[in-house]
């Protein structure tokens, strides 16, 4: 039942107010159980919260005193976001809400309508007034807004518009398995409508759940974004070469360097359950690796002294690039958590470079757009170091980038990308 839908959302919703990430929201909320109408409450939390910029303006000209219910102030954003996107009957959509409003507050039904009914009557004037208002118009928080335009004066305003876009479901083919014409053809078969990239790399007009898509379970496939498909190529691999993969769940980079290049490789992450799915991963594939729960910290204990000719660092980031696929990011990110993480950036840094051969390379990445942890990080590891140079990286010409920035499009998510060699 729809109202039931609004009810659930708004629910997910509030915990991402209180600060909780959406992935474990939906945990909690919905904990576990199997819920008939999980893509309409999908649609509903992600779309409100993409756009929970534009709601907050609204109910701040409509509701005059703080609504002390954040329940019920998330099902006005869920309900706002749905009159302003789906092709739904206004007065329907308010009737659920004010049946969902029920459920969370019984003497505050009424309030719900008037604010949603006052909404539908103002709705054209409300609309014009968001220009005043830029946390309102592109919906992210005014601090993220003007580090944008600080860090990239000409870009600001595309950046915020890819955030706010639906992803792209990106594939790219196992190369060691099938040619990408191959895969097109069975993709047709399908009739899955896609463009192709490149020769590896498509994306799906459509999205499809990973188990629908054709030739996924037996590693012909793998879901990867464009802009994250290109770590393995800078790496500038060679057969037989000593691996690590420092940051390796859920090892999407992994298996892409195992699909290019006979390597010997080895996988680490701290996190236990993620490293679960690097295995997963390894053997849909069908390869063989060397796959570890450790953390690498400045006494790498797990290490056995054999020197590694590269290393992927793909490290724990803002994840500023790709707020279109994380829509709560924007709004649960601190201005002081950039600190955090530069700082935590620079101790893996120097965790891994003991680590590396002479002559070895490695690649540092990261799925932000600010520089604090990108740029900035480097220098100051370069810095402290005498047998270090970084190596330029040539990026394809369909990839949009600002030297070694690499910015969201259309097409690709925003990532950076450092080559360091030891001299
Ligand atoms: C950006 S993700 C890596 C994505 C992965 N490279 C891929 O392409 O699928 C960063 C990972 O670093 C792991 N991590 C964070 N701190 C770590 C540490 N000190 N040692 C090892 N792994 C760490 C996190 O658990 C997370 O899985």
């Amino acid at each position: 039942m729809m109202f039931h839908s609004q009810f659930l959302a708004a629910k997910i919703l509030e915990q991402v107010l209180l600060g909780k990430n959406l992935d474990k929201s939906f945990q909690l909320v919905l904990n576990n159980k199997k819920v008939e109408n999980l893509s309409e409450i999908k649609d509903m939390a992600y779309g409100a919260i993409r756009e929970l910029g534009e709601s907050n303006f609204y109910i701040n000209k409509l509701v005059k005193n703080k609504i002390h219910n954040l329940c019920l102030e998330s099902l006005l954003h869920i309900v706002l976001f749905q009159i302003n996107n789906t092709r739904s009957n206004n007065f329907t959509l308010v009737n659920q809400a004010v049946d969902a409003a029920k459920k969370i507050d019984l003497k505050k039904s009424s309030f719900i309508n008037a604010v949603l009914r006052n909404f539908l009557r103002n709705k054209d004037n409300l609309q014009k007034q968001l220009n005043e208002n830029e946390s309102a118009k592109y919906s992210y928080p005014k601090w993220w807004i003007e580090k944008v335009k600080n860090q990239y004066p000409k870009n600001w305003q595309d950046i915020l518009n890819i955030g706010n876009q639906r992803p792209p479901l990106t594939l790219r083919i196992n190369s060691k398995k099938l040619i990408i014409g191959e895969y097109s053809e069975k993709l047709n078969k399908q009739g899955a409508e896609h463009t192709l990239l490149n020769d590896e790399c498509l994306i799906l007009k459509k999205p499809l759940d990973v188990k629908k898509i054709p030739g996924f379970d037996v590693g012909e496939v793998s879901v990867q974004d464009l802009g994250a498909q290109l770590a393995a190529h800078i790496i500038d691999l060679k057969n037989n070469q000593k691996v690590l993969d420092a940051c390796s769940a859920p090892g999407g980079k992994a298996c892409h360097m195992l699909e290019l290049n006979k390597i010997q490789l080895t996988a680490i992450d701290s996190d236990k359950q993620r490293t679960i799915k690097i295995n997963d991963n390894i053997n849909r594939q069908g390869f063989t690796a060397k796959v570890m729960n450790e953390e690498l910290n400045i006494r790498n204990k797990w290490w056995d002294k054999e020197y590694f000719d590269r290393i992927l660092l793909d490290v724990p980031c803002s994840a500023s690039g790709i707020v279109r696929r994380h829509v709560d990011i924007k709004w649960l990110r601190r201005v002081n958590d950039f600190k955090k993480f530069s700082d935590n950036q620079l101790l893996l840094l120097r965790a891994a470079w003991p680590m590396l051969k002479e002559g070895g390379k490695l690649l540092y990445i990261t799925c932000s757009i600010f520089e604090e942890e990108n740029r900035e990080v480097i220098e100051d590891f370069k810095k402290s170091l005498s047998n270090i140079s970084e190596i330029d990286i040539k990026f394809p010409s369909n990839i949009f980038h600002i030297k070694n920035q690499v910015l969201p499009s259309d097409n690709h998510d925003g990532l950076f990308y450092a080559l360091l060699q030891k001299n």
